[in-house]
């Protein structure tokens, strides 16, 4: 039976490779974790989604999966796992694992028994196709892999290809397949057996492919996306995985959702119909990512605020896949910390799950790489690409600078002695040379640090939960540039936020609120400055909000 605990429950993502090491090998591991488990625990969150910490060669960090039953031996032991899970739960804290099914990992069992003959009896636990063209080695169909180039590898063993949406070392697991779905099956309910409390499924609106793999559509960069996006197979296969594992358990299952939109997102995530809780969806994201524009953001934030029914909302700005949005949000990073605490309100007391990204709640910033500093698979593949081309070389490192996915994965700040006291060895990637003033412990011995509102806003997201889960949402001035101000009401009693996305003072009329019964639970400047409070008092009684949120 679901109790739908997430509806109450506030999310850290952490991306372990990047998050705490213990052993001095430069690797962020399970060790590291627990020992910041009260960290976290004081932070006030209640949820982690662990990205992948199975057994993989690490062609795609983890999202390459070799053994889904066991540990990545950079990150730990089965066991030391358990003791991470137990003392999560002694703290209250729930664990959401990745479920990284749509492809595995090119050394996994399975594709290694698959790829041997056309005969093995694996091999239809992965899409084979037989070339195209004159001798038959032009690929199946057109489409493209997320990471550049044809989704199809040829194997020359059997003399066929095989699909892979992402790296050539990322397979396609062949989801039309009962006994592959038996095996996702097994495999969630071992991780229940041993007391997870649910899955992020990674790309999972990608797991089924139209039948008869036809070409795709000419999207530029995306061939073939109408043809693996929510085929019409996914929602049975969901349904069968949701019967036989998911509702079983107390669960939360939120799948990362490409292609899914305020139209089609009904299908994916309503109550009832044995599909998933919810979606974390790209729309503010991929609106935003070429250059943040206030009133994209304000619109597509109030459309995801009224879905329809029986349907639970998900709220992320970051993730260890697109670039921190503090530095392109900003107007000026001059107020880098105002900014900060302003962006983490514009979304945390919507209505929703909130996830908050490792380093997100000391407000980090992204890094400038130069051509041989990256490592993510995505960039080197790109690199790769132009590098034929030298005169575009400096132009494709620019791009990968503002929207790759290198920057959000440089490791945690958590103090200014070396490598940010992620590592005391050579860390696996580049540190944020900005360590040595955003970092963890500065923001503990800093009042109205951004750590602090993230804790205050938290806390006041689980005091004030029943008016944001169960009130009616307004957007209030949304035709003041750059103001983002929403407000969640019930039984008469409502909850404004103020967000002001500009770098200057905006005035407000509020007329409909009563300063006499209402009451400033946070703001982004530090109230004990007394020209701040003074000024703030007399607009309050002028009824006039002083706003720079
Ligand atoms: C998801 C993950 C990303 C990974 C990809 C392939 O988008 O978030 O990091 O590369 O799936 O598994
Ligand atoms: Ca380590």
């Amino acid at each position: 039976m679901k109790t739908r605990w997430y509806k109450d429950a506030v999310f850290y993502q952490i991306y372990p490779r990047s998050f705490c090491d213990s052993n001095g090998d430069g690797i962020g591991d399970i060790n590291g974790i627990i020992s910041k488990l009260d960290y976290l625990k004081d932070l006030g969150i209640t949820a982690v989604w662990l990205s992948p910490c199975y057994s993989s060669p690490n062609d795609d960090n983890g999202y390459d999966i070799s053994d889904y039953r066991n540990i990545m031996s950079d990150f730990g032991t089965l066991d030391d796992w358990k003791l991470m899970l137990a003392e999560m739960h002694k703290r209250d804290i729930k664990l959401v694992m990745d479920l990284v099914v749509n492809h595995s990992s090119n050394e996994h069992f399975w594709f290694q028994e698959s790829r041997k003959s056309k005969d093995n009896p694996y091999r239809d636990y992965y899409i084979w196709r037989k070339g195209t063209g004159k001798n038959g080695k032009k690929p199946p169909n057109n489409w493209t892999s997320r990471f550049t180039g044809s989704a199809w590898e040829y194997d020359s063993l059997t003399e066929e290809f095989y699909l892979h949406l992402f790296s050539k070392k990322q397979p396609d697991l062949n989801w039309d397949n009962p006994k592959v779905r038996k095996e996702i099956i097994d495999i969630c309910n071992y991780w229940f057996d041993l007391g997870v409390d649910g899955f992020r499924c990674d790309v999972v609106t990608y797991v089924a492919k139209a039948n008869g793999l036809p070409n795709g559509r000419y999207i530029p960069f995306m061939r073939g996306d109408d043809q693996f996006v929510l085929a019409e197979n996914w929602y049975k296969y969901i349904n069968e995985i949701a019967e036989n594992s998911w509702n079983k358990y107390d669960s939360y299952i939120v799948g990362e959702g490409p292609g899914v939109d305020i139209n089609n997102v009904a299908s994916v995530i309503e109550e009832g119909k044995n599909v998933l809780d919810g979606v974390i969806n790209f729309q503010v994201h991929h609106s935003n990512i070429v250059k943040f524009k206030a009133e994209k953001y304000k619109k597509i934030q109030s459309r995801w605020q009224n879905l329809p029914e029986k349907c639970w909302n998900t709220l992320f700005l970051e993730n260890h896949d697109q670039p921190r949005v503090l530095p392109m949000y900003a107007k000026n990073l001059q107020l880098r910390e105002v900014s900060a605490k302003m962006i983490a309100a514009s979304y945390l007391l919507l209505k929703g799950t909130p996830y908050i990204y490792q380093g997100q709640e000391i407000g980090m910033t992204n890094c400038k790489f130069k051509k041989n500093e990256f490592v993510d698979i995505m960039s080197l593949n790109v690199l790769n690409v132009v590098k034929k081309f030298p005169p575009l070389v400096p132009f494709a490192v620019k791009q990968l600078n503002r929207i790759g996915r290198d920057s959000a994965r440089t490791p945690m700040q958590w103090n200014s002695a070396d490598n940010a006291g992620f590592t005391t060895g050579k860390p696996w990637m580049m540190v944020n040379p900005n360590y040595t003033e955003i970092n963890v412990e500065n923001n503990l011995n800093q009042k109205h640090s951004v750590l602090e509102f993230y804790k205050k806003l938290i806390a006041i997201k689980k005091k004030y939960n029943t008016i944001i889960k169960d009130g009616v949402y307004s957007e209030q001035f949304s035709s003041v540039k750059r103001v983002f101000c929403y407000c969640q009401t019930l039984n008469g009693k409502s909850l404004y936020v103020l967000c002001n996305f500009s770098d200057k003072v905006t005035t407000l009329p509020l007329p409909d609120i009563s300063f006499t019964t209402s009451k400033l639970l946070i703001t982004n400047y530090d109230m004990s400055n007394q020209f701040l409070k003074n000024t703030m008092k007399q607009e309050f009684s002028m009824k006039t909000k002083y706003i720079r949120m």
